[in-house]
């Protein structure tokens, strides 16, 4: 066998002979041309079966192809202006390695649901693979931005005796006789890691039993969650400015190809630089009125209000200091009006609503005890939290970064489903 060069390194084998292995993506014939769009899982390229200047065996073979066959092909890497890629291959040799018969997936319109039961197989098509790679370089810029910022990786648990964020949407299940429930949030881990280390994160899947059918909610997504001690609410908001602008400059360096895929408009992205505009939650509310979505004083943004908040700014803005009544326990109460919190939520703009959550957290016992028994917590499986609060605590910040959320915002995918491999939503969980 020849040996396999990838599709995306192309460029470097202009004038040479070369070996792809991969699938048929699509196909056009015309007689003695056969034009063949092959994918090897790193892009697509056309191939051309000229019956002149090719065996007969591989011309047949080319004729013979259906979609998603396995295929391996030789040609000449050509540069051509006019390829969708950019090049193109004269080809000198087909080999079937397997025949597909009869793929479901066919270029016409599908509907959600068909797309959905075939997951499996719709990864191959040329938007889902575009998004998928968006996502796998938006997760290792995380990483790389924070392990090259002080940040030290703490793995927290799965399963949790406690809920962190409300108990409406926990998952429960059974732990040897006892309740547990898969964890919404690393986060109260990480305090406690934070104070050993001091600037940390945890980057796993987190679950919520989330009763609403909505493009933005997943029943499992993944969430990236710094933790720094010694940090105000401002420090928070100037640390994830700096994340997420990093990884949208990352993913404009690296994923250039996938977005021309994806049709994104990428100069909507190329605004994406600190400092984010912050607004507080009362004028948020102000905003909200005045483009026709009022909301009471006490409730947080829905949807439709995190859309007009996003809209009305050319990059995420923050929105500090909602009211504590409508925020998790755990916020700091804010020294200028106990009313309010030190939280802050990162709202993107066109339309895709909340990418962060955070905020400051409290360092008093006896708030948080008050708290505690305002959210009606069970106050034995919180007692080693409260222990945080006894032993050198300190003013501390952080914030979950919702991966799924974060990425339809940066490739423009309407509905939070497509851009997790296999998504669990409401009433799915096959394939
Ligand atoms: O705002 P949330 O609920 O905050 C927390 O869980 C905090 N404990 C995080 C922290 O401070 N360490 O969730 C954070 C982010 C949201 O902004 C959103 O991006 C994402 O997680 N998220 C979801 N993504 C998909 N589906 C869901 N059901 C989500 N719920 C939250
Ligand atoms: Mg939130």
């Amino acid at each position: 066998m020849a040996d396999q060069v990838y599709i995306q390194d192309i460029a470097a084998y202009v004038g040479q002979e070369v070996t792809i292995k991969g699938w048929l993506y699509a196909k056009t014939g015309k007689g003695r041309l056969q034009f063949l769009r092959l994918r090897d899982g790193t892009g697509i390229i056309q191939g051309v079966a000229f019956e002149r200047e090719i065996d007969a065996a591989s011309f047949e073979n080319a004729k013979a192809l259906t979609q998603e066959s396995a295929v391996m092909v030789t040609g000449m890497v050509r540069a051509d202006e006019r390829a969708p890629s950019g090049y193109e291959l004269s080809l000198s040799k087909v080999e079937i390695v397997h025949l597909a018969q009869d793929y479901p997936i066919t270029p016409k319109e599908h509907g959600v649901d068909f797309l959905m039961d075939n997951r499996h197989l719709w990864l191959r098509s040329a938007q889902q693979w575009a998004v998928l790679r968006v996502r796998a370089t938006v997760i290792k810029a995380i990483r790389d931005w924070l392990d090259s910022n002080g940040f030290i990786l703490m793995d927290t648990p799965i399963l949790t005796p406690a809920a962190c964020e409300g108990t409406t949407t926990l998952f429960e299940t059974e732990y040897f006789g006892e309740k547990a429930y898969l964890s919404q949030s690393g986060q109260l881990y990480n305090e406690a890691t934070a104070a050993a280390f001091g600037r940390v994160y945890c980057f796993g899947p987190t679950f919520r039993a989330e009763k609403s059918k909505t493009r933005r909610h997943l029943i499992e997504f993944w969430m990236v969650e710094p933790e720094m001690a010694y940090a105000d609410l401002d420090e928070c908001m100037r640390v994830e400015e700096e994340l997420v602008s990093y990884v949208v400059g990352r993913t404009l360096e690296e994923r250039a190809e996938e977005l021309k895929v994806l049709e994104r408009d990428t100069t909507r992205l190329q605004a994406v630089q600190p400092p984010f505009p912050r607004i507080s939650y009362d004028d948020a509310l102000k905003l909200v009125a005045a483009k026709g979505e009022p909301l009471p004083w006490g409730e947080d943004f829905g949807a439709p209000h995190e859309t007009v908040i996003g809209d009305a700014h050319d990059r995420p803005v923050f929105v500090h200091r909602y009211p504590a009544a409508c925020k998790a326990f755990y916020m700091e109460a804010d020294p200028c009006d106990p009313r309010l919190s030190l939280s802050v939520d990162l709202i993107a703009s066109e339309g895709y609503g909340e990418i962060i959550g955070g905020g400051q957290r409290t360092a008093s016992l006896e708030l948080l005890e008050r708290r505690l028994v305002e959210h009606n917590l069970p106050r034995e499986a919180f007692e080693w939290y409260l222990d945080l609060r006894r032993y050198g605590s300190v003013p501390h910040s952080g914030f979950g970064l919702g991966v799924e959320r974060t990425v339809s915002w940066i490739t423009d995918t309407h509905h939070i489903r497509e851009t997790i491999p296999f998504p669990r939503t409401l009433g799915r969980m096959y394939p």
